[in-house]
Formats: C-alpha cells, sequence, structure tokens
C-alpha cells in the first residue's frame, strides 16, 4: 500500500483513460437510507430484507413485500443525494471535458445517482421508483406514495411488483453487457460502498483486474475485495470521494 494512499488514488484517477465504478448501499448510507447488512431500524427491523427480496417472498406474502418496498420507496423519495453522489458526477463531467469515458455501475436501486446528476449510469438491480406488472412486464414509474391498496392489481389482472432485481433473479440483460464492456475496457476500476459478496455484481471488480486495470476500493469497512485492489481507502465515501476529486481536479481549475 503506497504510503500516501488518497493521493496515490488521485493520480490514478487524474490519469485515468477510461474509469468504471461500481457503488453500494455504502454510497446511499450518508443520504440516510440504511444499508442491507446493517440492522434495519423501525418498522421494519424485525424483517431480514435477505428475505423479502425474493420472487418467493412475493408469491407467498404480496401485500406485505409491497408494502415494504413502498415503505423503503418513501424513503428513497424523501432522500437527498449526498456529497458521495456529487463528487462521482464531478468525476464523470471531468472525464467527459477530457474525451476520456466513465462507467458508473450502481447496485442501489433508490435512484439518486440519476437525481445527483450522474448520467453514464447502469442500475444493475433495477428501480425501486418503479412497479412491473407480473402479467404483462408493463412498468408504471410515478405511482402514487403511498400505494393506495397492498398488493396493487395491475390493468392486465395481474399484481404490481416493485422494478427490482429480486435474489435468485437475472440482471436486466442490457444492465449485464453495459456491464461488462466497461468493466473489461477500463484502466481503472473503483468499488465504492459495497460489501462486494453479492454475485454477479462483485465480479466486475475481477474482470476488470483480469483486463490489467488498477482498482482502488473506498468503503467503511474492509470486504472480500480490499486485499484484491491496488488502494483500500477505509472511511466514509461522503468524505472520501470529495477528497480524492479535490486531490485529482484541483489544479486544472
Ligand atoms: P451491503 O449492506 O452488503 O454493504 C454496504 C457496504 O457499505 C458495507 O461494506 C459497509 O461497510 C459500507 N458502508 C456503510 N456505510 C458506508 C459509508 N458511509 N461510506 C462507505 N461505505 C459504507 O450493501 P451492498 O454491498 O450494496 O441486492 O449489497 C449488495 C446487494 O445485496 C444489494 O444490491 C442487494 C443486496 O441483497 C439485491 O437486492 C439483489
Amino acid at each position: 500500500m503506497p504510503h500516501d494512499p488518497l493521493q496515490a488514488a488521485a493520480d490514478l484517477l487524474r490519469d485515468a483513460r477510461s474509469v468504471c465504478v461500481i457503488t453500494g448501499a455504502g454510497v446511499s448510507a450518508e443520504s440516510k437510507i440504511p444499508t442491507f447488512r446493517d440492522a434495519m431500524e423501525g418498522l421494519w427491523a424485525k424483517f431480514d430484507p435477505q428475505t423479502l427480496a425474493t420472487p418467493e417472498a412475493f408469491a407467498a406474502d404480496p401485500a406485505m413485500v409491497s408494502e415494504w418496498y413502498d415503505f423503503r420507496r418513501g424513503k428513497c423519495a424523501q432522500a437527498e443525494p449526498n456529497p458521495g453522489h456529487l463528487a462521482l458526477v464531478e468525476i464523470e463531467r471531468r472525464l467527459a471535458d477530457a474525451g476520456r469515458s466513465f462507467t458508473l455501475l450502481t447496485q442501489n436501486v433508490d435512484g439518486l445517482h440519476r437525481r445527483a446528476g450522474s448520467t453514464r449510469v447502469v442500475e444493475l438491480h433495477g428501480r425501486i421508483d418503479i412497479w412491473r406488472c407480473t402479467k404483462t412486464g408493463l412498468e408504471y414509474p410515478d405511482l402514487p406514495l403511498p400505494l393506495p391498496e397492498y398488493p396493487m392489481p395491475s390493468e392486465a389482472g395481474g399484481l404490481l411488483r416493485p422494478g427490482v432485481v429480486w435474489f435468485g433473479e437475472a440482471l436486466p440483460e442490457d444492465a449485464l453487457e453495459q456491464a461488462h464492456a466497461a468493466a473489461e475496457s477500463c484502466d481503472l476500476f473503483m468499488s465504492v460502498g459495497t460489501s462486494a459478496v453479492v454475485y454477479p455484481a462483485a465480479g466486475f471488480l475481477h474482470l476488470a483486474r483480469a483486463h490489467g486495470s488498477k482498482s482502488i476500493e473506498i468503503n467503511r469497512d474492509p470486504t472480500d475485495a480490499t486485499g484484491l485492489v491496488d488502494i483500500a481507502l477505509q472511511g466514509r465515501s461522503g468524505e472520501i470521494l470529495p477528497a480524492l476529486v479535490e486531490l485529482a481536479f484541483a489544479s486544472r481549475g
């Protein structure tokens, strides 16, 4: 590990030709959205997200699963992007201005990267603000918050389910293709705010490294990725990402 890891990371970011970032719930934690593996507080503290985020749970109790997701949809709608989200927008802008490529892969379904202003976002696990008909696959954004009833019947006689990827479900084909292309072609891969335990999302770091990219992790706690990356910065993404942008691009004004 370099003697000044933050400066070394900033040097990599400044010189990178093509950057691919993957984010997880840790980036949104500073927008007060609970992560998956930290204890859920309040109304849902007794439920384990990993048991509710499944097709089986929805089939068994569509009303309860719909209400849980609608509760979280409301939390996400109330949340605001934090300095970590905004720093990623700045990185995208700086690279675009320099004619370099940037792709932001996210496991988060809260939409905060888009609301912060990121445009090159690949939402690997879908979007919590969209409901989808179980019969036709038709998507319904902008439904009233909260929904008038749980579960919501669809016009086609099915039910409306959350537009997110559940455990055991395949990721959207186009998102996977974009993620593979970005991970294979980047010369710098950054893993930010994720425990790096859920595949295929956690595999993109390995794919990037296999193609010779440098890698940086920014995370509050050590993860399975920590021992693999070139530079591991431990701490809060809302602090480290802005500091990294400042060091990497400040001299360019
Ligand atoms: P996790 O809850 O597994 O991990 C969040 C990571 O963020 C942890 O490693 C924390 O140490 C770190 N963290 C927490 N606060 C932070 C902060 N302020 N700054 C930096 N890091 C912080 O969430 P994910 O890795 O996103 O999938 O989980 C991946 C997937 O597992 C989710 O997308 C979801 C879940 O099952 C599906 O639902 C399909």
